[in-house]
This record gives structure tokens, sequence and C-alpha cells, in this order.
């Protein structure tokens, strides 16, 4: 019993560091995404205000996530064209993970 509850509490206190790691958004911020894009439905602006900003709100509905990791990594093409954008520069782990989170994106 006293090792059960030691185990719960172990597992209280190491979540909060595991939601340390960095999410979608977060990843979104760093890589420079909103150099080209925002997405209005996150409250995610652009860096700068120029023209041909695409929006990305509600992309999860376009595509689903391993699409958009292929994509990221310039493996697939839109309308005949890949991504104007260096292949992804993070983790495979960080790929999956705003993979995911742009998948979510469907508002
Ligand atoms: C240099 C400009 C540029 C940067 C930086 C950039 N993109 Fe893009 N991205 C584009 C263009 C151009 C398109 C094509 C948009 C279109 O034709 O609808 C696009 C399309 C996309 C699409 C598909 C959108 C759709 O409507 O199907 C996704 C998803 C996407 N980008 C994600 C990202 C992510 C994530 C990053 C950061 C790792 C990023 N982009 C950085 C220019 C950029």
């Amino acid at each position: 019993m006293r090792r059960w509850i030691l185990a719960v509490a172990m597992c209280t206190l190491a979540f909060p560091m595991a939601a340390q790691a960095a999410g979608g958004k977060d990843l979104f911020l760093a890589q420079k995404c909103n150099k080209c894009h925002e997405i209005k439905s996150e409250g995610v602006a652009p860096i700068e205000a120029k023209e041909g900003i695409k929006d990305l709100s509600g992309v999860g509905k376009k595509h689903d996530a391993e699409w958009i990791k292929k994509w990221l990594m310039k493996e697939v093409e839109l309308e005949g064209k890949k991504h104007k954008f260096g292949a992804w520069k993070g983790t495979p782990e960080e790929l999956t993970t705003i993979a995911g989170w742009l998948h979510g994106l469907t508002k």
C-alpha cells in the first residue's frame, strides 16, 4: 500500500516535467514557421505582415498527420509543388509533435 502511494506521488511529480517538452505551438514558433504562416484560430501572428502569408487555421481538416510529416520533409507535393521551405530541422519526435498538433487544428 505504501509503495502504491509512493508510485502515485512520483507520477504526479513527473507529470509537470513531461509537460515542459516543447508542444506543437512552441515548435511552430521556434522553427519560424510564422515567417510565412499565421494561424488565426490559435492566435499565432506572422513575424511580420507581408504579402502571401498563409493561414493554417483548420489545416487538420485537409491533411492527416502522416501527410503533414511528409510535407515538412519535402517528400510530398501540393498541387505539383513541394513545401517552399527547407526540410524539417528538428528531431523526428518533434516532427511527430508538430504534425499531430497541426492535424488537430480543425477550426
Ligand atoms: C518561406 C515560407 C514558408 C515557411 C517559413 C513555412 N512555410 Fe509552410 N507553406 C509555404 C507555402 C508557400 C505553402 C503552400 C501554401 C498553399 O499553396 O496553400 C505552405 C504550405 C504549408 C502547409 C500546407 C497548407 C495547406 O493548406 O495545405 C503546411 C501544413 C505548412 N506549410 C506547414 C509549415 C510549417 C509547420 C512550417 C515550419 C516548420 C512552415 N510551413 C514554414 C511557405 C512556408
